[in-house]
Order: C-alpha cells, then structure tokens, then sequence
C-alpha cells in the first residue's frame, strides 16, 4: 500500500494599509485577492505577525505623501526580521525609484496602473514597476470583497481630463474603459454572491465608454450602461462616483432621476465657483453652467442629495473668485462637501503657477466655507426628524447600533444587530444630526 503524506499549507500573513479613495480601496481588494489565490496570504490586522505588509497610497494631496516615510519608519520598527514591505499606488507611480533611495528597506513599489503584477512584486528581490501606459483595463482578478453588501465595480482606469490641480493622469494615466460585458458579467456575479448595492468606480465615469482599450469608442455610454446593470433582478441599488459635471447632459440627468434602482445621491465636483479659476483649473464649465446643471438636477429629481468636492486657495484665487465659490455653494445648498486647501503637486501644470495664495489666506477661506455649510446643515437637518427613508444596512456599529445608508447616502443609525446587515428596512428618523440620522425601524 502506498502512503501519500500531506505536507500542511502554510498561510503567510498580509498586512495592508489603504490611503485615499474607493479606487484605491478597490485596488487593495485586488491586491488581496490576487495574493491568496496565488500565493495563500491570509489577511491580518497586526502588521507584528505580518510576512508582508503592502501600504496602498494616495498623491492626490502633499500630507499623505509626507506621511509615507514616517508610516514605513514605524513598520520597519514593528515588523518581523522576515517581513517584505512593498509600496503601491498613487504615489508609488509619482516618486518610484526615490522610494528605494529614501526607505531601503521598501523591497517592491508597484504603479497604481500595476496591480495585476503584485504577485510578480512580491517573489521578486527588488522590484520596480510604475508603467502608467500598462493596460489591465482587462485583466481578470481574483475574488475579495472587504464589504459584502456592498461592491466595488471598476468601469474604467486612469483620466484624460488633466485639470491643473491633478495629479491623477500623471499616476494613474490615460482614460479607458472596461468592457461592458466584463462589468455586466462581474455585476451578476456579485449579485449571486448577495451584493444587493453596485458601487460603480472610476475617475471619471459619466465618461464612460470614450475609449476601450483597443481605441475604438464601447458600444454603451455612461446612461446605457447604467440601465443594463439595473437590469439584474438582484441588484436594488447603484451608485457611482466620480462623475464629471461636464458630461452631465440631459439623457445622463433623465436616467439617474427616473431610474429607481439608481441612488438619488449625486456628486458633482466643483472645485472653484469662479469661472476665471475655472478656467485656470481647465475644468471646462463655468460658473452658469454648472449652476444650471445643478437646478435641472434639483428640479428633475428633487429627493436626490448632491455632494461636491471644493478646492480653495487655487493660485490666483482673489476674495471675489473665493465668495462665489460661497455663493455656488449658497445657491446648490450641497449636502455634504469635501474641501480642501490647494496643494501643489509635482508634475501639474497648477505647480508651475507663481500667484500662490498664502496659507493663512487659504486656511480662513477653507474654515468660512466649512462653517457655512455646517450653517447649511444646521438648516437642513431638523427637517429629515419624522421622515421616513428606505435604508441598506451595511456597517455594525458600537452601542449595540447598525448602521446604514439612505439612497442619498445619508448614514442612518438603529438600534439593532446582525441580522439588519445586508437588509433594506424603512426607518423613521427620531434624531437627526449633522452627519448621523437616528432613528427607529418601523
Ligand atoms: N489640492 C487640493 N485638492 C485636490 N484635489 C485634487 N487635487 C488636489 C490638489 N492638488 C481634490 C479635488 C478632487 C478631490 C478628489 O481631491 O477636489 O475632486
Ligand atoms: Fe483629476 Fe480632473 Fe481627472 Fe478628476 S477629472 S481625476 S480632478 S484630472
């Protein structure tokens, strides 16, 4: 008789540290999954028993960047003798090599563009790979999703827009979109997996279809596409970002308000409410555009929350330019805004720019902004108390509280445990406050 002897196989443990936003935190999805198809890494949060740790990084700002160094400083302090460190994304794209140069013990740094390689990466002594031509707009990943009920579906990679601020086509480069029938085909997949919500990604997606990967133009535009996937039966809810306000033409405006399985949360970036800064920015609208885009949203579909990104202190950017970025944000009353100060970012033609705005200028014009929307939603607040919204919980939170998001992607907490995760309730808002709705299943 023959003995067959089995020798165990050993899991290594992943440790990975994600910066920046859902493409990123998509591409870490990848990541994972690539490294335990093919190389049996399990996940761990304890970067101590780690055998690789991988920080998945954002540019898109100075601060994180300059917080790298720091971060791979203390890993090196924590980590076991044994254990790889690897760098990937954004900002592996823009510093490459200089990584090496400034943190030795960096064993693989990885493009944004890239990810298909890491397991290459990882079996490698040094490894160096920041193409940002590289096309995996294709390429086929292993399954992982960090969150079940909701998931990440890329639509597209990179952007061709190249406004002055951004260093994005720069790490992550030109603009192309995946083939619909490989998201279509993903989309089912996770919708038999128990995904009820699709969170659609790209950099700039209501452009989709502009260029596959071949050069032609894709068969379905943003609006298309959009009322395929609604097609799946087990789908309930899409959402999507980023859109550019820019390609927010009526077809686009008509299918996101008509369409109920499509999220009446809209993000409409506007960087500056200045048409002379919008110019400079290269964003392509102006002022009355972009305020008109705005109401015929309002008006076709008024339960629908609009959410905006504002950048002040763009070089040049005068009081005048600064209040009507005020009075933009006066008119759309945004519910929810991310701003920030302008920061240079190499290899911009912004960075070029000399009329820089000092930062005690830009930081008082940063917390007026803040101030007032927070005034804003002082406004806007109260009237949500008693209002009934359909809600997909999604997150356990402490307190014994679930937590989970209205189709305007308002955050609503209950009192409750597992067994709301992954459910669609109606909830009755008994207090609601800035950020957070509470309230009650009914
Ligand atoms: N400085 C400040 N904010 C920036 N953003 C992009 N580049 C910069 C920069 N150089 C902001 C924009 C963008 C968001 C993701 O980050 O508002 O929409
Ligand atoms: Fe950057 Fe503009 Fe492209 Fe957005 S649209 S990623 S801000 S270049």
């Amino acid at each position: 008789m023959r003995c067959i002897y089995y020798k165990p196989l050993m899991t290594k443990k992943l440790f990975l540290k994600t910066l920046g936003c859902a493409m990123n935190v998509r591409d870490s999805e990848h990541m994972i999954a690539e490294l335990n198809r093919i190389e049996r890494y399990d996940l761990t949060q304890d970067e101590s028993e780690a055998d690789l740790i991988i920080i998945n990084t954002c540019s898109v700002r100075e601060k994180p960047v300059n917080k790298l160094f720091s971060e791979i400083g203390q890993f090196v302090k924590h980590k076991k003798k044994s254990a790889k460190i690897g760098v990937c994304g954004c900002t592996a794209s823009h510093l490459g090599e200089e990584i090496f140069k400034r943190a030795p013990e960096v064993s693989f740094v990885l493009g944004a563009r890239n990810v298909s390689k890491i397991t290459q990466a990882v079996n490698s002594e040094k490894f160096l790979d920041i193409n940002i031509n590289y096309d995996e707009s294709e390429y086929v990943f292993g399954e992982f999703r960090q969150n079940p009920y909701k998931a990440y579906i890329n639509i597209s990679i990179g952007c061709d827009k190249k406004c002055a601020f951004c260093i994005v086509p720069h790490t992550r480069g030109e603009e192309i979109s995946i083939p619909h029938e490989i998201i279509l085909s993903e989309a089912k997949k996770v919708a038999k997996n128990g995904a009820r919500e699709i969170f659609l990604l790209g950099q700039n997606v209501n452009n989709y279809g502009r260029r596959l990967s071949n050069g032609k133009r894709g068969e379905l535009n943003f609006s298309q596409l959009l009322t395929q996937i609604s097609e799946i039966d087990e789908i309930e809810r899409i959402r999507f970002t980023s859109p550019h306000p820019l390609h927010m033409d009526d077809e686009f405006l008509k299918v996101f308000a008509s369409n109920p399985k499509i999220c009446k949360s809209m993000h409409m970036p506007l960087q500056s409410g200045s048409t002379n800064i919008l110019k400079t920015m290269r964003r392509g609208y102006t002022k009355e555009w972009f305020l008109e885009r705005a109401q015929k949203l309002r008006d076709m579909s008024p339960d629908a929350a609009i959410s905006t990104d504002i950048i002040v202190g763009f070089p040049g950017e005068s009081d005048e330019d600064f209040e009507d970025t005020m009075s933009v944000m006066e008119k759309v009353r945004f519910e929810q805004i991310f701003s920030f100060k302008y920061s240079a970012r190499p290899l911009t033609t912004a960075a070029q720019m000399t009329n820089t705005i000092d930062d005690k200028t830009a930081s008082m014009r940063l917390k007026k902004l803040q101030d007032r929307h927070a005034g804003l939603l002082d406004e806007m607040t109260p009237n949500y108390k008693d209002r009934v919204f359909e809600v997909y919980f999604e997150e356990l939170r402490e307190n014994k509280m679930v937590a989970g998001r209205t189709s305007q992607n308002f955050t609503v907490c209950v009192d409750g445990s597992e067994e709301l995760l992954g459910k669609i309730k109606n909830v009755k808002i008994t207090r609601p406050q800035r950020l957070i709705l509470y309230g009650q299943v009914v």
